[in-house]
């Protein structure tokens, strides 16, 4: 049941600290440095020079998080739109790993694109919240994000998990694949990963999201910016702002406004940057290239930001590794889709068209 709350979405949303820690529990060794994500002989993992992510949705965009992460690791990823994969040119070999990221197991265009993958001799891996699904009986390998069952149509807890997921995923294919290239040590984020629970809880307390979405309430359109992994996030969190509130929002990378999307800023077009810790300066000067077309700017950011100064209003996240900041910053976004879909009485759980798998491609 709900548990005493009036939607699923706002339930699975305050109990990202529980599921998050599922997710992570066992995973790191003790000393820190090693990670087991109950896949792969380590053996195999050598074979491999470049990971293909398929998926769709939300799921998507955790992927996009997972590939900067992944070649931040030093492994080659890209990411697909798992509808455009079964028609995409781009050569698919025995040495690539295809990984599949979807909640329910069960959307047809990412089992599609997984059907792909195996006839042109990939080995897939996919990453799901289900057991026994679709694509894990499909799949040579399965990683289970452990968010457990997500109801409200809104995809918010798995997206946390399949993020750390594919953080500790990264990890363990940096290992065996990012060969002599320089790459960045994970483990400091993953030291941070212990800790992320706690900070989720803290900031889950707060009412800044509830007062954020509240002030903004009737503008003509609500668009998010980010870039690095505060990318993903801002495509994610327009996702959950059209889907639930029926409002129009978009994500763009903070530098492409310039290139286009700026014409679209107003005084009545709230603008949300997400300041992960990593590029900030970039994007404030983004930020206020929409701020002096008369755009309300919102900080995503931790407290004592110097975002916070040079913007009008600022939604807090606590201080963690780059890595994570945009995962908390998220889920501050989802908070303010969830209280202005509240406010304009949506039907937060079901959404109007939509389901919450997709089985027809
Ligand atoms: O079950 P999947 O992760 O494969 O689903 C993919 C998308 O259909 C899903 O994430 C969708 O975008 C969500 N409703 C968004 O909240």
């Amino acid at each position: 049941g709900k548990g005493g709350y009036e939607h699923y979405m706002l339930k699975e949303i305050d109990s990202q600290p529980t599921s998050l820690r599922n997710t992570i529990k066992g995973r790191i060794s003790p000393s820190g440095d090693d990670v087991d994500v109950d896949a792969f002989d380590p053996e195999t993992l050598s074979e491999f020079s470049e990971v293909q992510f398929v998926a769709c949705g939300t799921s998507y965009h955790a992927a996009l998080y997972g590939t900067t992460l992944l070649n931040e690791a030093g492994v080659r990823a890209r990411t697909y739109r798992a509808s455009e994969y079964q028609m995409a040119s781009d050569p698919v070999t025995e040495e690539t790993l295809v990984v599949s990221v979807t909640q329910s197991g069960e959307t047809a265009d990412t089992l599609g694109a997984m059907r792909r993958a195996s006839r042109e001799g990939a080995t897939v891996l996919t990453v799901t919240n289900v057991m026994g699904s679709s694509a894990a009986r499909a799949a040579d390998e399965t990683v289970y994000i452990h968010a457990g069952p997500e109801i409200g149509v809104a995809a918010t807890k798995t997206f946390s998990s399949q993020t750390v997921t594919l953080a500790l995923l990264a990890q363990r294919l940096a290992a065996h694949m990012s060969g002599e290239r320089e790459h960045r040590d994970l483990e400091p984020a993953l030291d941070a990963l212990t800790s992320l629970p706690d900070d989720l809880g803290r900031m889950l307390e707060g009412d800044d999201a509830e007062r954020i979405a509240n002030r903004f309430l009737g503008s003509d359109a609500y668009f998010f910016i980010g870039r690095g992994l505060g990318y993903p996030v801002a495509k994610e969190s327009a996702l959950k702002f059209k889907e639930i509130t029926y409002e129009h929002a978009e994500g763009f990378a903070s530098g492409e406004l310039k290139h286009g999307p700026l014409a679209l800023v107003t005084p009545q077009t709230p603008v949300f940057a997400v300041f992960t810790g990593e590029h900030d300066e970039k994007t404030l000067k983004n930020a206020k290239e929409a701020q002096t077309r008369g755009a309300p700017i919102v900080a995503v950011a931790k407290e004592g930001h110097p975002a916070i100064e040079a913007t009008d209003a600022h939604l807090p996240i606590p201080d963690t590794d780059p890595m994570w900041s945009g995962l908390l910053a998220n889920v501050q976004l989802q908070l303010v889709s969830y209280h202005a879909a509240n406010e304009l009485g949506r039907s937060i759980d079901k959404p109007r068209n939509l389901a919450k798998s997709v089985t027809v491609e």
